[in-house]
């Protein structure tokens, strides 16, 4: 059985953090438009040129470009059990147009689930947070800090890998980041609502683990686990 799911949240909310274990457990991919976009970066590759200022200033980039590399991703092979899509759609434009893609090959979306976090948490976890530059672990200096050595390595088992901070985790950049979200992103709630398939579970309170035990229930309590 196909397993799909839309993680939705603020930034910061542990959309990644949840994702990536989702994707561990369920054997389905983690596709984040976030971590699609600063790979082209780092790779210098034309659409990392086009996307740059969009992601250094905390904004969207334009909706025809992000469902164009969306819409490949999900055509891709290991894509037909299901995947878990972090950080699109993030605009009812970009909605309608995975409703479209998906209509098409006769799919649908099981679960959207909004990962609920305070707006006043945020600034103060994204400035602690950092990501393993080798296989993406996401740590918290706060919350989460790699559990050996001296918090500048990524602790998974084999990895080693240098932890870093990423550019848009400025404090100003996090603010505009949030209107943004509270702007555009925050409408799909109402409208994946209506849909009838919205979930929301705890983002803070609870550690990442606690937040994914919840997620499990929610999976399970629909069948589908
Ligand atoms: P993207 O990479 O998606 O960034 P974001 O939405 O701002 O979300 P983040 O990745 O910052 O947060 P997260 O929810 O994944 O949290 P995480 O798990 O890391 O997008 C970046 C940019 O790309 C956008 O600004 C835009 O320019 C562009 N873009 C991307 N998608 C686009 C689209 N669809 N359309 C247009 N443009 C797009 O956790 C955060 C921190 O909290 C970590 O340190 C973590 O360790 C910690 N943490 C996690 N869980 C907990 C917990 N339970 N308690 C305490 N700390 C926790
Ligand atoms: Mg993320
Ligand atoms: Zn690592």
């Amino acid at each position: 059985m196909a397993l799909r799911i839309i993680m939705m949240g603020a930034p910061g909310a542990g959309k990644g953090t949840q994702a990536q274990r989702i994707a561990a457990t369920y054997g389905v991919p983690h596709i984040s438009t976030g971590d699609i976009f600063r790979a082209h970066l780092k790779d210098g590759t034309e659409l990392g040129r086009k996307v740059r200022g969009y992601l250094d200033a905390g904004e969207l980039v334009p909706d025809e470009v992000t469902c164009d590399i969306v819409a490949g991703r999900l055509a891709e092979a290991d894509c037909a059990n299901g995947y878990v899509l972090d950080g699109f759609p993030r605009s009812i434009p970009q909605a309608e147009a995975l409703g479209r893609f998906l209509d098409a090959r006769n799919e649908q979306i099981d679960v959207v689930i909004d990962v609920a976090v305070p707006d006043e948490e945020i600034v103060g976890r994204l400035t602690a947070r950092r990501t393993c530059k080798k296989c993406g672990a996401i740590y918290n200096l706060k919350f989460s800090p790699p559990a050996s050595g001296d918090g500048t390595r990524c602790d998974r088992p084999g990895c080693d890998g240098e932890l870093s901070q990423r550019g848009d985790d400025q404090e100003e950049t996090i603010r505009q980041r949030l209107r943004v979200y509270h702007e555009t992103t925050e409408p799909l709630l109402a409208y994946y609502d209506e849909h009838g398939i919205l979930k929301s579970v705890p983002g803070s309170g609870l550690s990442p683990d606690g937040v994914f035990e919840k997620i499990e229930e929610i999976l399970s309590a629909a069948g589908l686990s």
